[in-house]
């Protein structure tokens, strides 16, 4: 088992395998042109695997594959593959923002994967486009119908943004009551790779929006999920809220994250990490599970958000999945 310095369960890692991605979204990418991580700087998939097989005989039982947009890495399914049949029992999910679904969706549910949380900002076609910069609305709409027909889990992830798709909350929650698809509301989190122009919806203002229409009532967060999760009364329909502004979820923390430069991450909101790449290049175990531990040792006990919120994040969501 693996326990933090502040006495946590770890046993979910988050594997981000690319942090290149297919869409612009207003609220994760920099305007400005930028270069990408050099290709050979990155893990290749057999290294990669090599760590998280040291992680799943440490203790890990949840793997999230996440990116940038992790369809857009070739063989993906080949890598779900691989994990899936070292460990049938894993809890195995991917994030993503939908868009090749139609075409791969087939694959991952074959090569193991049970569950996928998939963005979806907007149901209208122009402000899909405004937001992600980019025309993804069909595929991802088509996305999410094919990976309902195979019998895969979803999740919605939205992110309300003022004057944007902040209308939509609404529509967004019908969309997914009618598919028994669970939403979750996600604050938009300040970082400086982000349109400076855009501002989110505070967690408080998500609910007044829905409470225009339903009656809401509490229900909490269940596990370790950040997710504070909500029922309306007038028809049992549960949805989430993600309020990273707070940091009531750190006490109940159990994830680190990889990238896919092999950089492990102790919390988002933190900006130390330590590299496992020369370990796993040299195929040194031992010392790849001594980094582990001392990152799970240096593990914060809160996010650092509130000593950040000045001057904002600087590690980019597209970098660490979020
Ligand atoms: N604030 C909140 N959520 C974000 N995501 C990406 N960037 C941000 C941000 N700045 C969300 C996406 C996706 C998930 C991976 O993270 O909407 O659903
Ligand atoms: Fe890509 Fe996801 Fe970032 Fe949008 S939020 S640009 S889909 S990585």
């Amino acid at each position: 088992m693996l326990i933090d310095g502040h006495g946590r369960v770890v046993n979910y890692l988050r594997v981000s395998v690319t942090e290149r991605c297919n869409f612009r979204c207003q609220y994760c990418m920099p305007e400005k042109p930028f270069s990408w991580v050099p290709k050979e700087n990155l893990l290749s998939f057999d290294e990669l695997f090599k760590f998280i097989k040291v992680a799943i005989d440490e203790g890990v039982n949840k793997i999230r594959i996440t990116g940038g947009e992790p369809l857009l890495r070739e063989d993906l399914d080949k890598f779900i593959a691989t994990i899936h049949n070292y460990k049938p029992d894993i809890d195995l999910a991917i994030t993503t923002n939908g868009f090749l679904l139609p075409e791969v969706a087939q694959k991952l549910k074959d090569a193991g994967l049970k569950r996928l949380n998939i963005s979806l900002d907007s149901l209208k076609p122009a402000i899909a486009a405004q937001i992600a910069q980019k025309n993804v609305l069909s595929h991802v709409l088509e996305g999410i119908d094919k990976a309902l027909e195979l019998g895969l889990k979803i999740k919605i992830n939205m992110v309300p943004l003022k004057g944007i798709n902040d209308s939509e909350i609404l529509d967004i929650l019908e969309y997914a009551r009618e598919r028994d698809i669970r939403v979750r509301y996600i604050e938009y989190m300040e970082n400086s790779h982000a349109n400076s122009e855009i501002k989110g919806l505070f967690g408080k203002e998500i609910l007044e929006i829905i409470k225009t229409r339903y009656t809401i009532k509490k229900i909490g967060r269940v596990g370790s999920s950040p997710a504070f999760l909500y029922e309306i009364a007038e028809n049992g329909y549960k949805f989430g809220l993600i309020d990273p502004h707070k940091h009531d979820f750190c006490e109940d923390c159990n994830r680190i994250r990889l990238t896919a430069e092999g950089h492990l991450i102790p919390c988002l909101y933190f900006d130390e990490a330590q590299s496992i790449a020369e370990a796993i290049k040299d195929n040194n175990i031992d010392k790849a599970t001594d980094i582990l531990k001392d990152v799970l040792a240096n593990k914060p006990k809160e996010n650092r958000w509130d000593e950040n919120q000045n001057e904002d994040s600087s590690r980019a969501f597209y970098q660490t999945g979020g």
